[in-house]
């Protein structure tokens, strides 16, 4: 496995690579990411190692992304712990730029994503979509992979991120992976380091709470979209630290938003997805409802 921190030599790095794999079409698998990495980041790479020829980890916390108030500054890292895991899921290269190497100027190009990037995440952070998408963009005119994985515990930023790549042309397939989790539920998330151990109790409504939905959407298939949320929000404020931002049960991919008459019966691909804040610490978590 090779580091590499500059832009030109990833490019590179990884035609060299190309050149010694004797095979007609290789493949480049690409994993981004913002490091302090964790079994759902590992299980991002297996599926890269699994499918691809050359396997391309990035660690890039991205300060576009984040809003004023956030924590850019704070957010976890650990980078000679984080090219152990790389090594251990037999990453080729991690590419390990800094905002410099990435930013030499402020940007004057964003790349947004107009309707999907309203509700959810992106109403509760302004901006972060247009950060993410800019940014992955340049990653991927930087890297040019066959395939690029995202993890679905972030569902909107796989709505997101397709959608950009299908309205731009951009020759790369994204391959949604699994929500990981600890055994008792709790999504993993670089975050979660900042819980105390009370709250990381308490944060385990949110798994509960999908999981009282996905119950629910198999025992009575007539179940109402208001019905859903009712159990959803009255299971998480079973959690007196629990503060939710946002309940929200919409269609997956396109994240429209259904009445609450609707029944589930009558829908296709439905996702419960959730935001709560513990103390300072924000959770996102969801779940697909879908059709047997
Ligand atoms: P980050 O939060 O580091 O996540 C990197 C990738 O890991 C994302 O695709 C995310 O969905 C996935 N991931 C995180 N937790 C996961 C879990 N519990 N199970 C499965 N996958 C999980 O997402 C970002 O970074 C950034 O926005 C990025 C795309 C790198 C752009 O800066």
């Amino acid at each position: 496995m090779i580091t590499v921190r500059g832009i030109q030599e990833l490019r590179s790095q990884i035609a060299a690579m190309k050149k010694q794999i004797s095979k007609p079409e290789v493949t480049v698998g690409f994993v981004p990411t913002m490091g302090f990495l964790h079994e759902g980041h590992a299980s991002l790479m297996k599926q890269a190692r699994n499918k691809t020829d050359i396997v391309v980890l990035s660690i890039f916390v991205n300060p576009i992304q984040f809003g004023p108030n956030e924590d850019f500054e704070s957010y976890p890292r650990d980078e000679k712990r984080d090219l152990a895991v790389a090594e251990k899921e037999g990453v080729d290269i991690v590419f390990i730029p800094t905002v410099k190497e990435m930013y030499p100027q402020p940007t004057k190009t964003t790349i947004q994503v107009s309707g999907l990037t309203e509700r959810l995440c992106g109403a509760s952070r302004p901006g972060h979509f247009d950060g993410v998408t800019t940014v992955v963009a340049k990653l991927f005119n930087i890297v040019q992979p066959d395939y690029a994985f995202f993890g679905m515990k972030d569902a909107q930023q796989v709505a997101v991120l397709t959608q950009m790549v299908t309205d731009l042309n951009m020759p790369v397939t994204i391959v949604p992976c699994p929500i990981m989790r600890e055994n008792d539920g709790l999504a993993l998330s670089s975050r979660n380091v900042y819980l105390s151990s009370e709250e990381r109790t308490q944060a385990l409504c949110l798994s509960r709470s999908l999981s009282l939905a996905e119950k629910a959407s198999r025992e009575r298939t007539d179940i109402t979209i208001g019905e859903l949320r009712s159990l959803v929000t009255a299971e998480i404020k079973k959690s007196p630290a629990a503060v939710i931002d946002y309940v929200e049960i919409l269609t997956f991919p396109g994240l429209q938003p259904l009445g609450e008459k609707q029944q589930l019966n009558d829908l296709e691909d439905v996702i419960v997805a959730l935001a709560v804040k513990f103390g300072k610490t924000r959770l996102i978590d969801n779940h697909r409802l879908q059709k047997v």
